[in-house]
């Protein structure tokens, strides 16, 4: 695991893009996990940036798949997940992508419709995946708790995910959501964990130093062989004080 500590959440930013921005203009077929956010907003626009400088387009190599959505709702909500990132990324990038894969929050059978995306999952195996961290420790929304083998399924969200996403999401938010389970997530090639903020400080000591635990499920990304994390100063500050090594298969670079 190679952690990336930046001064500034900008400059860790315009890093985490530049991580991604190959991915994007790979000239073979590529396939890419995205996730939404607050953390991912300021990314995508670096991203979008260093895509689109110089006028450049894309030669419609991408697809994407995102983690997870809610559930239920219109895809066409505007709390939706899928309108998330039309809005923040592939409206922008059009001519990138080939196909975007989202989980459906409008399906009638929501277990039909995990079963369905772990199919597709299935075909086409993620190149890289883009992970947020909740301030639980959950990646997706794999709360707390969850089985380090789950797969793609319905979950309820827990009172502190909902409380912090209410920050975001117009009208009521579900209760529920459709997430890639824990297992799906640890099958990409490659995963770049971007975390900002002291509010998430202490969870993302968590997740490195302390035990690989069901309690913390970002704890299991230590025992993948391709992670990045990327974190700003606020976030990382514990961990940049380890720099250049936290032990035999932890990395830690100060931007
Ligand atoms: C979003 C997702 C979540 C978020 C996490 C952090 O698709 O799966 O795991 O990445 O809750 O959210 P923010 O960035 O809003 O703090």
């Amino acid at each position: 695991m190679n952690i990336v500590v930046a001064s500034q959440k900008e400059e860790a930013c315009q890093y985490a893009a530049s991580l991604l921005a190959p991915f994007f203009n790979a000239r073979n077929p590529v396939r890419i996990g995205l996730a939404t956010g607050e953390t991912m907003i300021p990314i995508y626009q670096a991203l979008v940036q260093q895509l689109t400088a110089k006028g450049q387009h894309g030669v419609g190599e991408v697809e994407t798949f995102n983690l997870d959505e809610y559930w239920p709702i219109d895809p066409s909500h505007p709390g939706s997940f899928r309108q998330y990132m039309h809005r923040h990324l592939l409206s922008l990038v059009g001519s990138w992508i080939r196909k975007s894969y989202f989980l459906r929050g409008n399906a009638r059978d929501p277990d039909f419709e995990c079963r369905r995306f772990e199919g597709l999952l299935g075909e086409h195996p993620l190149d890289v995946q883009l992970l947020g961290l909740g301030i639980n420790g959950h990646i997706g929304f794999n709360e707390p708790g969850t089985l380090f083998q789950s797969r793609t399924r319905k979950v309820s969200l827990t009172s502190t995910t909902k409380e912090r996403n209410a920050r975001q999401f117009p009208g009521i938010m579900p209760d529920d959501a459709l997430t890639m389970g824990i297992a799906d997530i640890m099958e990409a090639k490659a995963i770049i964990l971007v975390v900002f903020g002291s509010d998430k400080r202490d969870v993302l000591i968590r997740a490195i130093l302390g035990q690989v635990s069901e309690d913390c499920p970002a704890s299991i990304l230590k025992t993948h062989p391709h992670v990045t994390v990327v974190a700003d100063e606020a976030a990382g500050s514990v961990l940049a004080r380890r720099s250049p090594r936290v032990n035999r298969s932890i990395t830690v670079t100060i931007l």
